[in-house]
């Protein structure tokens, strides 16, 4: 997995093909779906995508670009075939979710600014963008 998962982010820093051994059925990979190909048009990017973080993955359903996948479970087992051409035990994928169940870790707290309340001598835009350009 961490051949293509890799770094501090367990992914995120390349694409691969989705399918490297079996390509996914359509109910995962929808057909005409060809990832980077749409960009690049290099035929060697045909079905491939970027790497997906794992980082606070048990959080973050649903899985694969096309969100069709909604148990980590599942993922996982897929990434088994598809990638590793691996039918991955029900225990093996069990533990393989503990592990990735390990990468959640405490979202940052967002604090917004409270801005000061307007009173009438507060200066008011005046609907001229250009003003502000300026
Ligand atoms: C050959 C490269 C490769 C290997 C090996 C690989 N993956 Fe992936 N993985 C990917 C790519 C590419 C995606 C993105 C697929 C998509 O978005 O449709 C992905 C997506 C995932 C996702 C879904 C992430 C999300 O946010 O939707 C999980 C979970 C995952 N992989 C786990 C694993 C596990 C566990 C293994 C080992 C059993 C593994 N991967 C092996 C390339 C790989």
């Amino acid at each position: 997995c961490a051949t293509c998962h890799s770094g501090v982010n367990l992914g995120g820093n390349g694409y691969y093909p989705f399918g490297l051994i079996e390509k996914p059925g359509a109910d995962i990979l929808p057909e005409g779906d060809k990832g980077r190909f749409a960009v690049t048009e290099t035929a060697d990017d045909e079905y491939v995508f970027r790497a997906s973080p794992l980082r606070n993955i048990d959080q973050t359903a649903p899985y694969f670009h096309s969100g069709l996948v909604w148990d980590l479970k599942v993922a996982v087992q897929i990434m088994g075939e598809s990638q590793l051409g691996e039918d991955l035990t029900d225990d093996e994928a069990d533990q393989i979710v503990a592990f990735l169940g390990s990468l959640t870790g405490t979202m940052p707290r967002v604090e917004y600014p409270v801005l000061p309340v307007e009173t009438a001598t507060t200066p008011h835009p005046t609907g001229d963008v250009t003003d502000v350009v300026e």
